[in-house]
């Protein structure tokens, strides 16, 4: 009934992270060249769940896209936007918001994360965070939505929503989308504290790669990144209870398109004065090429608001009449 299309999205809250590439934007690239319809959002409105300058924020935005581009989402084959430049965003997820339930909402880890011990303080925007993103996907009528593991809970949550808006209306309206979640990197960790994810919003930059990084950054906290003194372990098994090791040996293979497993089978027995600068190099030479391409584009940020404006209108043409629908389901 639904035909195959993948939605996904990443927040211009601030440089994308080398987490970003390899949970997303890396898969979002695969995805446009397996040929499956594919709809990019940069979602802004997710962004200003916690406070953003406004002026950072139009940077970002651009920058976020510029990254995109460079990375090569191509606009003529993946409709590329951002998030509040298509209202029906805002207007399904107030729908949704009456769908979705208090109790499931206070179950989503990363609202506890992001929250904090501070839930008094924290926008109401927040804590809706995961209703908005459920209109983000069902508005498309995606079926599939490419995302690294800490968002996982985020596309249940979706279905959830979905199930009972078909459920409670007697509609069979709401395609459920599946998670994608493949790879060795889906959680790539902080490069100072192996059980805290990569984050663009994590207040030490030495946690993390940004893709804007130059070579000599990259080969620094590459270096500087904690870990263990012990060498490779020779199999998986050996990487249980180092997370630090493990997160370095995941993101290798994940940019060398191959296993953990094989990752060891080169470096097992060799210690990190080995596989670190080796490390730095392949995350050098992956990522800057896409840095440069990204800075080139910049220059030219009428080009990308003409990019971006193109999209919106594309994906409004494909939001808009899903949305009419929905809005006649509930008796508008
Ligand atoms: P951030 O946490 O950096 O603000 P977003 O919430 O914008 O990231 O997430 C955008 C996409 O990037 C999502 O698919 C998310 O799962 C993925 N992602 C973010 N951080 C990581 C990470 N450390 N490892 C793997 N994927 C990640
Ligand atoms: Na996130």
């Amino acid at each position: 009934k639904f035909k195959p299309r993948i939605f996904s999205g990443i927040q211009p809250s601030g440089g994308l992270t080398l987490g970003n590439y390899l949970g997303a934007l890396k898969r979002f690239v695969e995805k446009q060249e397996e040929g499956i319809e594919t709809i990019y959002c940069l979602v802004d409105l997710h962004a200003i769940t916690v406070w953003q300058d406004p002026d950072k924020l139009r940077d970002n935005t651009r920058e976020a896209a510029a990254t995109f581009l460079a990375a090569g989402i191509d606009p003529k084959r993946s409709i590329l936007f951002n998030q509040s430049q298509v209202a029906a965003h805002a207007e399904l997820a107030w729908v949704l918001n009456c769908v979705a339930r208090m109790g499931w909402m206070n179950r989503m880890t990363q609202w506890k994360d992001k929250a904090g011990k501070n839930r008094e303080n924290a926008s109401v925007g927040l804590f809706a965070y995961p209703t908005l993103m459920a209109a983000d996907i069902l508005l498309y009528h995606a079926t599939h939505v490419p995302v690294g593991e800490d968002q996982k809970q985020h596309v249940e949550l979706t279905r959830d929503i979905a199930t009972k808006f078909n459920h409670d209306y007697g509609v069979d309206f709401f395609p459920l989308p599946e998670p994608v979640i493949e790879g060795a990197a889906t959680r790539v960790m902080s490069l100072r504290d192996g059980t805290k994810k990569m984050s663009k919003s994590d207040p030490s930059d030495q946690s993390r790669i940004n893709l804007t990084d130059d070579p000599d950054t990259i080969a620094q906290k590459i270096r500087k990144a904690r870990t263990d003194p012990e060498p490779l372990p020779e199999s998986l098994d050996g990487l249980k209870d180092r997370p630090e090791a493990r997160n370095l040996v995941n993101i290798y293979a994940a940019l060398a398109d191959t296993t953990p497993q094989s990752v060891l089978d080169r470096f097992g027995g060799q210690g990190f004065g080995v596989f670190k600068p080796a490390l730095a190099e392949l995350v050098v030479e992956k990522i800057s090429p896409i840095s440069a391409e990204a800075k080139r584009l910049m220059a030219d940020t009428a080009e990308i608001d003409r990019i971006l404006g193109e999209g919106a209108q594309r994906a409004e043409a494909i939001a808009q009449p899903i949305l009419q629908r929905a809005y006649d389901i509930v008796g508008f």
